[in-house]
């Protein structure tokens, strides 16, 4: 039975929500394997919206079994308020949200310590989402960090906390001239809201080998995007986890020898927010309209994403790092008005032409354009690759000629429905 593995092509906001909610279908397990509620996945289903951070997207379709996996951390308040919004909607995830054990937590002090380590770096700040995710996933690696499975004893929770504590009002008291967190309090109120999690604490990590081993169809789903990634990405812009394919054995606790496939989502054009090297960001009244088109919003923090041209570049380098069998194209949709769309194919970079995005080199890369007619046509009732108009077709066309990867599914809209096969067969897991 097929693996896959879903995975940012471009700086996140790919719209991975809406397709892994497409794919995860027909799996029996879906994991997700980095990352926590800086991430918002919006999917769509009957006329309801759902936007999560925290809990799979995958939890939507009633027979798979969702796993929090080890590479992940966890904020239990963002966990508390999608579990009761899916109770709003009747969807009660029961037995099928596993939370492994060795999933990291976010306390509140990581929130704080985010938000002013991000202030107090003023002109080379990162942009960060503020949920903590830093300060937690540094806790991780410096090993003081409380992790899921420390939720199923309060005096092993309590022990811990208290040291964390203490280090934490070192730095909120000395470093950043803040008030101290009492650890009474967060104590008390942390364990009461983690009540519910503790419960869902698991072996990730051996469910999934025997869901493999089982012939299951297992889904891995990806958040942020390549270029966010901590080692790949534009560094320090990037987030704190591994953001692409190589982050799955790790983040869930199984050998990497079980993975068979990697699909990527790229937008149809490119957006990034918070700080960092952009080479074909527009200019403000380009970048305006098409914020407006795509509703280029964060779904976590609500700013408004920086907007440019498909980067041909970016998204090739994540097809060599990730070794992506195929690709999805979302949002094509949102191009319908425009007169002409470039495509970014190359960089002239000290002269020179070059084909794939380089981070280190990036602030001296010279985007070179090619530009297309636009189709100037609704294609959101389009369900077929022959049904769009030409000129679509030929965008699609010079896409995976310069990304070097053929494309199995293009969206058009952020319904389920609006999802049309393409080269879908490229990929093991339609066919
Ligand atoms: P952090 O992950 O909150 O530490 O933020 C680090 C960088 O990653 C910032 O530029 C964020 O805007 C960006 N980032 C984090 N999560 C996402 C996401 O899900 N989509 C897009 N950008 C993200």
């Amino acid at each position: 039975m097929p693996n896959l593995t879903v995975v940012g092509a471009q700086w996140g906001d790919e719209g991975k929500g809406k397709v892994v909610d497409y794919l995860a279908r027909s799996a029996g397990v879906v994991a997700r394997f980095q990352g926590g509620p800086n991430a918002g996945h919006t999917v769509c289903v009957d006329r309801n919206t759902f936007t999560f951070h925290q809990i799979p997207s995958a939890i939507l379709s009633p027979k798979a079994t969702c796993i929090i996996g080890c590479g992940c951390v966890i904020d239990p308040y963002v966990f508390e308020h999608e579990l009761a919004v899916l109770r709003k909607k009747k969807i009660s995830p029961g037995q099928r949200l596993v939370v492994d054990c060795r999933a990291h937590m976010i306390l509140p002090y990581h929130q704080q310590l985010d938000r002013l380590r991000d202030e107090q770096l003023a002109k080379q700040r990162i942009g960060t989402t503020g949920r903590g995710i830093g300060p937690a996933y540094a806790d991780k690696v410096n090993r003081t960090g409380i992790r899921a499975g420390d939720l199923l004893s309060e005096e092993v929770f309590n022990d811990k906390l208290k040291r964390n504590v203490a280090a934490a009002n070192f730095l909120l008291m000395d470093r950043y001239k803040a008030e101290p967190i009492s650890f009474k309090a967060t104590a008390h109120e942390y364990w009461q809201a983690t009540r519910r999690i503790a419960r869902m604490v698991g072996d990730g990590s051996r469910m999934l080998e025997d869901a493999l081993r089982r012939g299951e169809r297992v889904l891995f789903e990806g958040a942020q995007g390549m270029h966010l990634d901590i080692d790949l990405g534009t560094y320090p812009y990037v987030t704190s986890s591994t953001t692409w394919a190589g982050g799955v054995a790790p983040g869930t606790g199984i050998s990497p020898v079980w993975l068979e496939e990697v699909v990527g989502i790229a937008k149809a054009y490119t957006t990034r927010v918070g700080l960092g090297p952009f080479p074909t960001e527009m200019n403000d009244a380009d970048a305006e309209r098409l914020r407006a088109l795509g509703h280029e919003y964060g779904a976590t923090t609500g700013r408004p994403r920086r907007c440019g041209w498909f980067d041909a570049p970016v998204v090739r380098a994540s097809v060599r790092h990730n070794k992506l069998r195929a690709l999805v194209v979302t949002k094509l949709d949102v191009l319908d008005s425009l007169e002409e769309i470039k495509v970014c194919r190359a960089y002239r970079l000290e002269g020179r032409e070059v084909g794939e995005f380089d981070p280190f080199h990036a602030a001296e890369l010279e985007p070179q354009y090619e530009t297309m007619p636009g189709w100037r046509e609704q294609i959101s009732g389009c369900r077929t690759f022959a049904g769009l108009p030409l000129r679509a077709r030929r965008y699609l066309a010079k896409l995976e000629e310069l990304c070097d990867c053929p494309i199995a599914l293009v969206s058009v809209g952020s319904e389920r429905s609006q999802t049309i096969p393409y080269k879908s067969r490229k990929l093991r897991w339609l066919r």
